[in-house]
């Protein structure tokens, strides 16, 4: 659509017809170029209107086009804009044809509002031509010109303007996103690590770059946006482009200093983006001299991973990169197969291999942790009437051998030693790459909600060794939700060489956790016979409430109600050690006293607990 004609003459004397078209324009469509060759057709087809202004300046001398550059602004604002494409066709040179142009496109640019203006040079010609015209060079190889109402650009331009607005980016945050990044401040070494752009790079294309590598489910970008529509800040975070890396992604982002304490909005919708595409670990790195970078993203909730010296080069030294990330919760299932990679067996080649039967690996076999057993309506009664079931020999022979060795390791470490409130053996799922992986293992999530139902959460896991020696546990009861009996709290107990009775054996008072009882007390049979136990009948039966000392098989796992009465008697010294794990899980609703789980730990991603680790 052609919008303006204009006639200028040039030194030679010729006339200069200048007209300002913007995509898509059949007449010129094969005399103008976009040099962008990741978005020139979309550009030139005018897909990018809605957001993005790109009129073409054209020069036409005698009816052919001499030369031509675009300007390119956002379709809701007028104050920053981009020039590219500049060009004079080779004969048309020296006569003054980009500098006519050149001179229509500033003076249309700063009457309709506009402020700064960017382009980039590596031409000493075209440098020249540019200073003419009001351009001085800015960052890199890039030049600015200022309309001669925004002298004071740098001071005002990103001061604080009301709240910002996070929104997804579109095409007409490129000139925008230019102004923020073309700014000397916040002063970063590493002002945007997915474009490889530095402290003295000039950034342009750069986003048009990011955006096209994020189409689809490749990534998220968002912008923190002021009331006077300017882009305040700009976070992105691109899919590391493997199979198995798919669930992780760099992210990168930049925010103008009166905008910092909105970088957990904008981070926040990036981490939600980035969770709604299977993303589920974010990555980024910074300059270990860019300090207030890594305060931002401490405070955005993202975890100090590593230090990597000497990585980064500059003014002949070396800095660190600093290495962070976070883990989301709730993030979608990873997008694709290893068929969707290159280099990986398409489905049609799996069938193709004739004969081939997969064998079960080890690891296969590992992994599985249960034998076959049947939890319905007869087990659901008696656990319920007696508060515990014994599932005897339940564990696989791989997972009791799998789980000895974490129980080994874990009471390597000094298990009840230590810092008070944060013991190993309290937390022993993080010091297990095992125990951990237990925590969302199918088939114990299977058993945890076949007892609690649907809606679960992972409690604690404790080691409970007991070596020859050892004096046991004394009658006791815990609590959770004592007023509300809906919510459940089930410890799954795993013994895994089992126990005789009066060695380590598990002493229970059956129907005990109908009272909902937590202070329950007693330091022997004896004592708990003659107080809490006098005078009580079990409430199904309505016969009086005895003790009962169990024994169970090696590999034995044991279901009980958090509120049932028990205690564990001493370990005879001269037996090898009873090893022993439980694992705890609850319906949520209530706080949880038992709750030992760090908040780095809650962060972490467990494959299969996702949505368990949280308190509700
Ligand atoms: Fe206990």
């Amino acid at each position: 659509m052609t919008e303006a004609v204009r006639q200028h003459e040039l030194r030679n004397g010729q006339m200069l017809t200048i007209q300002v078209a913007e995509p898509p324009f059949p007449k010129f469509e094969d005399k103008v170029a976009c040099w962008w060759s990741n978005v020139a057709d979309s550009l030139l087809a005018g897909e990018f209107r809605e957001a993005l202004k790109t009129p073409y300046y054209i020069g036409e001398i005698d009816g052919d086009v001499a030369g031509y550059m675009v300007l390119m602004v956002p379709a809701d604002s007028p104050e920053i804009g981009l020039v590219e494409f500049v060009i004079t066709v080779e004969e048309q040179r020296r006569k003054g044809v980009s500098s006519a142009l050149m001179g229509a496109l500033v003076a249309d640019f700063v009457s309709s509002g506009g402020l700064a203006l960017y382009l980039c040079t590596t031409n000493p010609h075209a440098g020249q031509l540019y200073e003419r015209h009001g351009f001085r060079y800015h960052i890199g190889d890039g030049m600015r010109c200022l309309a001669p109402s925004a002298s004071d650009f740098d001071d005002s331009f990103f001061a604080r303007g009301g709240e910002g607005c996070v929104r997804s980016a579109h095409w007409g945050d490129v000139p925008k996103a230019a102004a923020l990044f073309n700014h000397r401040s916040p002063n970063w070494m590493i002002k945007d690590d997915l474009t490889d752009c530095f402290r003295d790079t000039r950034f342009e294309s750069h986003c048009i770059n990011l955006l096209k590598r994020i189409e689809g489910d490749r990534g998220v970008c968002c912008v923190l946006e002021n009331e006077a529509r300017r882009v305040v800040g700009l976070a992105a975070a691109e899919r590391r482009n493997n199979v198995h890396e798919q669930h992780v992604a760099r992210m990168s982002f930049r925010i103008a200093p009166a905008y910092t304490d909105q970088t957990g909005d904008l981070l926040s919708a990036v981490q939600e983006g980035a969770a709604e595409i299977g993303i589920s670990c974010l990555e980024t790195r910074a300059a270990a001299c860019d300090l207030d970078y890594q305060s931002l993203v401490e405070t955005a909730g993202f975890d100090y991973q590593a230090m990597l010296p000497d990585r980064f080069q500059v003014d002949g030294r070396s800095e660190d990169i600093v290495l962070y990330s976070r883990f989301l919760d709730n993030a979608a299932p990873v997008p694709r197969t290893v068929a969707d990679y290159y280099g990986g067996r398409k489905e049609w080649q799996s069938d193709r291999v004739c004969g081939q039967v997969k064998p079960e690996s080890t690891a296969d076999r590992g992994r599985l942790l249960f034998e076959k057993y049947s939890f319905g309506e007869n087990e659901r009664s008696k656990l319920n009437a007696d508060g515990h079931l014994i599932l005897p020999g339940l564990l696989t022979t791989d997972s009791r051998e799998l789980l000895t060795n974490a129980l080994v390791h874990i009471e390597s470490k000094n298990p009840w030693g230590g810092t008070t409130g944060h013991e190993v053996g309290r937390f022993a799922a993080e010091y297990s790459r095992y125990l951990e992986s237990l925590i969302g293992h199918p088939q114990m999530r299977e058993l945890a909600r076949r007892v609690l139902g649907e809606d679960i959460r992972f409690d604690h896991c404790v080691a409970l060794n007991r070596a020859g020696g050892n004096s046991g546990s004394t009658w006791h009861s815990h609590e959770y939700s004592d007023d509300d009996i809906s919510l459940g709290f089930v410890r799954i107990f795993f013994y895994i060489n089992g126990f005789e009775a009066g060695d380590a054996n598990l002493k229970v008072v059956p129907g005990s956790h109908h009272c909902r009882d937590p202070k329950v007390r007693a330091e022997s049979d004896d004592e708990l016979r003659s107080k809490w136990i006098k005078d009580r009948l079990h409430p199904h039966t309505q016969q009086p409430l005895e003790i009962e000392q169990l024994s169970t098989p090696p590999g034995s796992v044991v279901l009980m109600w958090t509120h049932a009465v028990h205690g564990v008697n001493p370990r005879k010294e001269e037996s090898d050690t009873r090893w022993m794990v439980v694992f705890a899980y609850r319906n949520p609703g209530c706080p949880s006293v038992a709750r030992w789980i760090t908040p780095a730990f809650e962060r972490k991603r467990i494959n299969g607990a996702e949505g368990l680790m949280s308190l509700y």
